[in-house]
C-alpha cells in the first residue's frame, strides 16, 4: 500500500511556467503540485523542488527511509551527477524519473543520463501529465 510518496524536482523548475514555455508548458510547479495532490487522494505527497545538487542527493536518501516511491524529476542533474545516480543506485524505493520534454530528443549534451538506470520507468515528453502518470504508475506498481 502506497501512503507516502516523495516527488523530488531539480533546478530551474521553479522557474516552470515562464522557462521556455514552448518547451516545458506554461504549468507552474504550484500547478503541478497541485494536480498531483488532488490525484493523490489519501496518499501523502511530499513535494519538493531545489536547485542544490547536495539537497537533491540528501533528500533521495531521506525518500528511501520514509516514502513508498519516489517520482523525480532531476532536470539537468539527469545528465551530470554521478553523486544522484549513486544516491539512487542505493535507493531502496521504485522510482519513476519524469521528464516535461523528451530529453531524447534534443540536444547531444541530454542523451546522456544518469537517472534512467536506477528508475523503473522513465516517462518522457507528455508534459506536465507525465507527473501524473508516473502517480498512477506509482500506485499499480507498489500498492
Ligand atoms: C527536463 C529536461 C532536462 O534536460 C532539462 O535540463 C530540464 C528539464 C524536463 O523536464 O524536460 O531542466 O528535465
Amino acid at each position: 500500500m502506497v501512503s507516502h510518496i516523495f516527488v523530488l524536482n531539480g533546478p530551474n523548475l521553479n522557474l516552470l511556467g515562464t522557462r521556455e514555455p514552448e518547451i516545458y508548458g506554461s504549468q507552474k510547479l504550484a500547478d503541478i503540485e497541485a494536480a498531483l495532490r488532488a490525484a493523490a487522494g489519501d496518499c501523502t505527497v511530499d513535494f519538493r523542488q531545489t536547485n542544490s545538487e547536495g539537497e537533491l542527493v540528501n533528500w533521495v536518501q531521506e525518500a528511501s527511509q520514509t516514502a513508498q516511491a519516489l517520482i523525480l524529476n532531476a532536470a539537468a542533474y539527469t545528465h551530470t551527477s554521478i553523486a544522484l545516480h549513486d544516491a539512487l543506485k542505493a535507493c531502496n524505493i521504485p522510482i519513476y524519473e519524469v521528464h516535461l520534454s523528451n530529453p531524447a530528443a534534443r540536444e547531444p549534451f541530454r542523451q546522456t543520463n544518469f537517472v534512467a538506470p536506477c528508475a523503473r520507468a522513465s516517462i518522457a515528453g507528455l508534459g506536465a501529465r507525465g507527473y501524473l502518470v508516473a502517480l498512477e504508475a506509482a500506485f499499480e506498481t507498489v500498492s
